[in-house]
This record gives C-alpha cells, sequence and structure tokens, in this order.
C-alpha cells in the first residue's frame, strides 16, 4: 500500500478526477477528507471508498473559502495528528474570450481554480512544515501550456496554478514539502461533457479535441488518479516543481 496511514485532503472528490483519486488514495491506505459543494455527490463518493473497505469523511463548502479550508485542516490534524497530502481538484469553465467573459465568472473561476489551491495549500503547510514532509498535488491544465480557444478565464487560471506550484515548491523545499502539478489533457468526466455542450455543434467539436491528442481518444480519470498517486507517495521523493501531462500526447503532437 503506497499511503498506508497517511492522512489526506482530496478538494473535488464528488466527482470525475478528484472522485478517482480519493477511491485509489484510500484502497492505497489512506484516510481522506473528500471536500466538495457537491455533498450528496461526496457521500456518494465516501460510500464507495467504505465499500472496498476505505476510510475518509465528508466536508461540504466552497474551495475558495480560506476559513473552511482551516477549519478543516485542523479538524483533521486534532483527530488524526497528522496530514500527508493535499490534491487540489475542485474545478469549472465558463467559457468565453476575454471579451466575451462576465467578470464575476472570472472572478469565479479564479476564486476556484487558483484561491482554491492557494488556500488549502496555506492551511495544510504550517502542518506539513512541522512533519518536515508533506506533498501536494495541484491540477492544471494542457490547455496552460498549448494554449485552448474560447476559456480564457479557465486557462488563465490553469496558467497561475502553474506558477504557484513552481513557487510553492522553491519555497518549502527545505521543509520536506514537495509541490508538483498535473496537467491533464481531455479526460471523460462531467466537466469535459458541460464543456463540449456549450458549442453549437458539440459533436464536432468532440471529435475535433478527441483527434488533437497523439493517441486519438481521451484519458480517464482513473489514469489522472495514478499520477496523483505517484506524486502523492514516497515514490515521487525527489521530484518537485514539475508539471506532468497526462494527455495522450497531445502537447508533444
Ligand atoms: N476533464 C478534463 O478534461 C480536465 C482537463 C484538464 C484539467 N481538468 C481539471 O481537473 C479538475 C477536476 O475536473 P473534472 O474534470 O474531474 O470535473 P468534474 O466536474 O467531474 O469535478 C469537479 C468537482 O469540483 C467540484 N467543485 C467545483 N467548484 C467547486 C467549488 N468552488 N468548491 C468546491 N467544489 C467545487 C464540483 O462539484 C465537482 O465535484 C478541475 O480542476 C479541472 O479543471 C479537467
Amino acid at each position: 500500500m503506497r499511503l498506508k496511514e497517511r492522512v489526506a485532503i482530496v478538494t473535488g472528490a464528488a466527482s470525475g478526477i478528484g472522485r478517482a483519486a480519493a477511491l485509489l488514495f484510500a484502497r492505497e491506505g489512506a484516510f481522506v477528507a473528500l471536500v466538495d459543494c457537491d455533498e450528496a455527490s461526496a457521500l456518494r463518493t465516501l460510500d464507495a471508498i467504505r465499500d472496498a473497505n476505505g476510510q475518509g469523511s465528508v466536508h461540504q463548502g466552497d474551495v475558495g473559502d480560506g476559513d473552511l479550508a482551516k477549519t478543516i485542516v485542523d479538524g483533521l490534524v486534532s483527530r488524526h495528528g497528522r496530514l500527508d497530502v493535499l490534491m487540489t481538484a475542485a474545478g469549472w469553465s465558463c467559457g468565453g474570450t476575454v471579451v466575451t467573459t462576465d467578470p464575476a465568472d472570472w472572478d469565479a473561476v479564479f476564486r476556484t481554480h487558483v484561491s482554491g489551491t492557494w488556500l488549502w495549500a496555506r492551511a495544510a503547510i504550517p502542518q506539513m512544515q512541522r512533519q518536515n514532509k508533506g506533498s501536494i498535488v495541484t491540477i492544471s491544465s494542457q490547455l496552460a501550456i498549448a494554449g485552448g480557444r474560447s476559456n480564457s478565464a479557465y486557462i488563465a487560471a490553469k496558467g497561475a496554478i502553474i506558477s504557484l506550484t513552481r513557487t510553492m515548491a522553491v519555497d518549502f523545499a527545505a521543509d520536506g514539502i514537495r509541490v508538483n502539478a498535473i496537467a491533464p489533457g481531455a479526460i471523460e468526466t462531467p466537466l469535459l461533457q458541460r464543456s463540449f455542450a456549450r458549442h453549437v455543434d458539440s459533436q464536432g467539436m468532440r471529435e475535433t479535441s478527441r483527434n488533437r491528442h497523439a493517441m486519438k481518444r481521451f484519458g480517464t480519470a482513473e489514469e489522472v488518479a495514478e499520477a496523483a498517486l505517484h506524486l502523492a507517495s514516497d515514490a515521487s521523493s525527489f521530484t518537485t516543481g514539475i508539471v506532468l501531462p497526462v494527455d495522450g500526447g497531445w502537447l508533444a503532437a
């Protein structure tokens, strides 16, 4: 078991990549705190964890709320005495160019992705410093590196996550804390379905996106979860500050 007796937080754990990572981390022995605004779906993730004899807890709320992050981290540390892994996977996108994006949507996307990474790291790092050990896994996107069409707030926020990941990796390397980002390609999740649904020719967009990957297919949430497990566990003990594409060759093609 690669996360035996570890304590992990996964945000966005009710669905898609966060759900798959939470299930895998629990299967690998971690106690997993599941954070999401969708409590009912997060409880279904917890049921699946318990069905597989794993352990976890559900915490409902908005990841852009720094008080929530602190309360959840403090509660976990007082119950379990430690915090080993933070994975920040909560996210959504609104679409639009810089001209068509509503300023309120822009702020909300940045709040979820950028503050939703920063505030959880801010809450988690002091305990990881006390342990002199911890792993933070953030979720960017291949689009932050390659660029993309009509998704400006999301792509800019994903770029900020890469910068934030690198600066945290440098600032806290001496404390035994590793910080790495994953840049997934297009992954079959409700988020991907919703982003295709925004287009008039959603089926055409699906095909274009699928064929943009060298592997000519979409990824699965489980494939991203395996990369997250690698970065969360001691298997990646000399890896920090990287952006790991899990993108079926999107960036190479
Ligand atoms: N699916 C893809 O193709 C793809 C590609 C690259 C990056 N990503 C990123 O991966 C992460 C997971 O996405 P997914 O595809 O699994 O999406 P998803 O929609 O399946 O899951 C996202 C989860 O985040 C939760 N969430 C959203 N905003 C929140 C908030 N403010 N507070 C708390 N919870 C919130 C949702 O309720 C949902 O459960 C996101 O950061 C996304 O941007 C996805």
